[in-house]
C-alpha cells in the first residue's frame, strides 16, 4: 500500500522562539507526491526540512496552508505515516531485536514475520548485537538499527530524516541500494531527507531543493534515471552540477583553477 501527499501553500512558523522574535522555518510549500513515488528534500541546515517533515507526519502543525494524505488533511499522527526522526531514537530499555520486534507489532505484521526479525538483523548488519541496548552500540550501528525499525514498520508513507547521516561512505552505499530494494518491493512512498547531493540522485525519483531558510520550494528536479543506478554515469554527473548550482556550492571551475 502507498498513500500521496499534497502540501499547499504550507507555512511554518515558530512564535516567540528566539528571543522573542518569530522564526519561519518554511514558507509557502507546495508539492505532491504520487503514491509509490520517491521523494528527496535536499537544503541547507535550518531550512525547515525536519519541521516539513513533523508537519506531515502529523507531529506540528502549520501556520498556514494544508498538507494532505490521500486526499485527507492532515491532523495529527496516524501508523500509515512512519517519521523515522533525524535523532534516530530507539526504546533505550529494549534490546535492537526487541525494537524490531516492536515494529512489526505496531505494522501488525509480527505473528507473520517474527522470523523475519533476524533478515532485518542481518541487513543492518548486526546479528551478532540482536541482544545489545542501544547504548551499547556505536553512533552508526543505533543508526542502522533506527533505519531497519522504519522499514519494518512497513508504513504507506515512510518519512526519513537523514537516516544515513553518520555511516560510513561503504556502509551508506549498502544501506542506499537496501533501501531501493525494500521500496520496490513493497512500492510505499518514500520522502527522505538528506544534505547529499548523490545520494539524493542515486535514489529518488525526484529531488526537492529548497532555499535557505525560511525555506521554499528552489526547483523540483526530475531524475530520469534507470535504478540501478551509476554515480560515475554522465548524465549522474549531470544532475550532480544543477543541483549543486541551484544550491549554490557550483564554483566556477575556470575560476578555481586559475593561479
Ligand atoms: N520546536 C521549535 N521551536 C522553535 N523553533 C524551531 C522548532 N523546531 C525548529 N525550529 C526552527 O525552525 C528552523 C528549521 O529547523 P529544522 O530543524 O526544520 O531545519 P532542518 O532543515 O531540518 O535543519 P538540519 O539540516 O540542520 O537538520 C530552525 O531555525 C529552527 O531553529
Ligand atoms: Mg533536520
Amino acid at each position: 500500500m502507498s498513500a500521496g501527499l499534497e502540501l499547499k501553500n504550507l507555512t511554518k512558523s515558530f512564535f516567540g522562539a528566539s528571543k522573542g522574535e518569530t522564526v519561519t522555518a518554511f514558507e509557502n510549500v507546495s508539492f505532491g507526491v504520487a503514491p509509490g513515488e520517491f521523494i528527496s528534500l535536499l537544503g541547507t541546515s535550518g531550512c525547515g526540512k525536519s519541521t516539513l517533515l513533523r508537519v506531515i507526519a502529523g507531529l506540528e502543525t502549520a501556520t498556514h496552508g494544508e498538507a494532505l494524505c490521500d486526499g485527507v488533511p492532515i491532523t495529527g499522527t496516524d501508523p500509515k505515516r512512519n517519521l523515522m526522526f533525524q535523532e534516530h531514537t530507539l526504546f533505550p530499555w529494549m534490546t535492537v531485536r526487541g525494537n524490531i520486534a516492536f515494529a512489526l507489532k505496531g505494522a501488525r505484521l509480527y505473528e507473520r514475520e517474527r522470523s523475519g526479525i533476524y533478515a532485518w538483523l542481518e541487513m543492518a548488519g548486526l546479528t551478532e548485537f540482536a541482544k545489545s541496548y542501544p547504548h551499547q552500540l556505536s553512533g552508526g550501528m543505533r543508526q542502522r538499527a533506527a533505519l531497519v525499525c522504519a522499514l519494518a514498520s512497513s508504513p504507506d508513507a515512510l518519512m526519513l530524516d537523514e537516516p544515513l547521516g553518520a555511516l560510513d561512505s561503504f556502509t551508506r552505499m549498502t544501506l542506499q541500494d537496501e533501501l531501493i530494494r525494500l521500496w520496490r518491493e513493497k512500492g510505499n512512498t518514500m520522502l527522505l531527507v538528506t544534505h547529499d547531493v548523490d545520494e539524493a540522485i542515486y535514489l529518488s525519483q525526484r529531488v526537492i531543493v529548497m532555499s535557505p531558510r525560511p525555506g521554499r520550494v528552489s526547483e523540483i528536479v526530475g531524475i530520469p534515471l534507470s535504478y540501478p543506478r551509476n554515480r560515475a554515469d554522465r548524465d549522474f554527473a549531470g544532475l550532480r552540477a544543477r543541483i549543486l548550482k541551484r544550491l549554490d556550492y557550483a564554483r566556477d571551475t575556470q575560476e578555481d583553477y586559475a593561479i
